[in-house]
């Protein structure tokens, strides 16, 4: 039942400045601290076509715009909450 999800970042020149260097570290505290490296593929792509609305992001497919340090926490959060177990 459980299928690998994936989470891309885009690393085109325009997100990358824009803010997706932090956020790569960010993703990549995140997963290390839920435990889910094994669970979620996380990797870099060339732009995705759509710089003005970024930085970019994918998970599973679905783009998110405009990620920064503020939303990133709650875009991971929402996207794999059946991953992440609370509590406890
Ligand atoms: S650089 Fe990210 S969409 Fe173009």
């Amino acid at each position: 039942m459980n299928h690998r999800r994936e989470i891309i970042i885009c690393l085109g020149s325009s997100c990358f400045s824009r803010g997706n260097k932090n956020l790569l570290k960010s993703i990549q505290r995140f997963i290390n601290h839920h435990n889910l490296a094994d669970k979620v593929f996380f990797r870099g792509d060339h732009c995705f076509g759509e710089c003005s609305e970024g930085p970019n992001l994918q998970i599973d497919g679905k783009m998110y715009n405009r990620v920064s340090d503020d939303n990133i926490q709650q875009i991971l959060t929402d996207s794999l909450q059946d991953l992440i177990k609370t509590g406890g």
